[in-house]
């Protein structure tokens, strides 16, 4: 049931624990993901990113992902993830997305203060929630986007606090420590709890955590004990969906595509089912 994020992300601040949102860039993909959440009785924001357009459009994401929302029970937010254009995000809003990220982090405090509120402004007048990021999660181009690209910037507490006060935004990305993509070395980062849970001390609205694929199951359930209440995750769906391609080869009798999206669906499915039942622990 397509529900706003607000009151998803609100429930699950309260009761400490993690939404998951994944990122959608297919019909398949979004079918995947709604269908684990609904089997698992778990709210989902179900995202669509900016920088993805060049695989599906923001008209044709809007319509997969209202129609896999209003088709089942469990509370769905349809989510923008990764927004820069102030002209897209209001398309998107236009098209039934009930839930929007700005992101102007990449700028200075006082930009990303005017972006961010031109935004909730404009949102809030619909009905939409606004996601908005401060301090900066870098990453690797291929990945997400060169927005989110680059060197990533601790969040402050003084200027997280000072941020959502002036915008009003209703949820907000904080930087302690992930990255978008999967780490060069491999390993875990080491993340800044301390920070974390000042931030959670101090700023009234729910906390998000960008760069969920390789933080490891450890960081994140300290995430989620220390206050994130939504994990973004996106580079892991597609390494498990080829992972399932590489199956499907791999098995020697291939004489149709249809085997490879079957096997990568089922992949894809295993990945969100497993940080399901992580990040919402024995909340729901
Ligand atoms: P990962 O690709 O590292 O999981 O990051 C996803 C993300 O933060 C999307 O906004």
């Amino acid at each position: 049931m397509l529900t706003s994020a607000k009151e998803i992300l609100t429930h699950a601040k309260e009761k400490k624990y993690g939404v998951v949102a994944p990122d959608l860039w297919d019909l398949n993909t979004g079918r995947d993901y709604v269908q684990i959440a609904e089997e698992l009785n778990a709210p989902l924001i179900l995202s669509f990113a900016e920088a993805h357009q060049h695989l599906i459009s923001l008209e044709e994401a809007a319509v997969i992902g209202s129609y896999l929302a209003s088709s089942v029970k469990t509370p769905i937010a349809l989510h923008l993830d990764h927004g820069t254009d102030f002209e897209y995000i209001k398309k998107a809003i236009s098209l039934g997305f009930n839930s929007v990220m700005i992101d102007a982090s990449m700028y200075s405090f006082e930009e990303n203060v005017r972006r961010t509120k031109e935004v909730v402004d404009y949102a809030h007048a619909h009905n939409v929630s606004v996601e908005a990021e401060i301090g900066h999660v870098g990453g690797t181009t291929e990945t997400l986007s060169e927005q989110s690209s680059g060197e990533s910037v601790y969040t402050t507490v003084e200027e997280a606090a000072a941020f959502i006060e002036q915008t009003k935004a209703d949820s907000l990305a904080v930087s302690i420590g992930t990255s978008h993509g999967v780490y060069k070395n491999q390993k875990n980062p080491t993340l800044n709890f301390d920070r974390l849970h000042e931030l959670a001390n101090t700023i009234p609205v729910p906390l998000v955590l960008h760069g969920g694929s390789g933080t490891g199951d450890d960081n994140l359930k300290k995430c989620i004990a220390g206050g994130i209440a939504k994990v973004n995750v996106f580079t892991e769906f597609t390494t498990a969906a080829l992972t399932g391609a590489q199956k499907a080869i791999a098995e020697g009798n291939l004489k149709s595509f249809m085997r490879v999206q079957e096997l990568a669906d089922i992949e894809v499915k295993k990945v969100l089912h497993h940080y399901i039942k992580l990040l919402t622990l024995k909340e729901i």
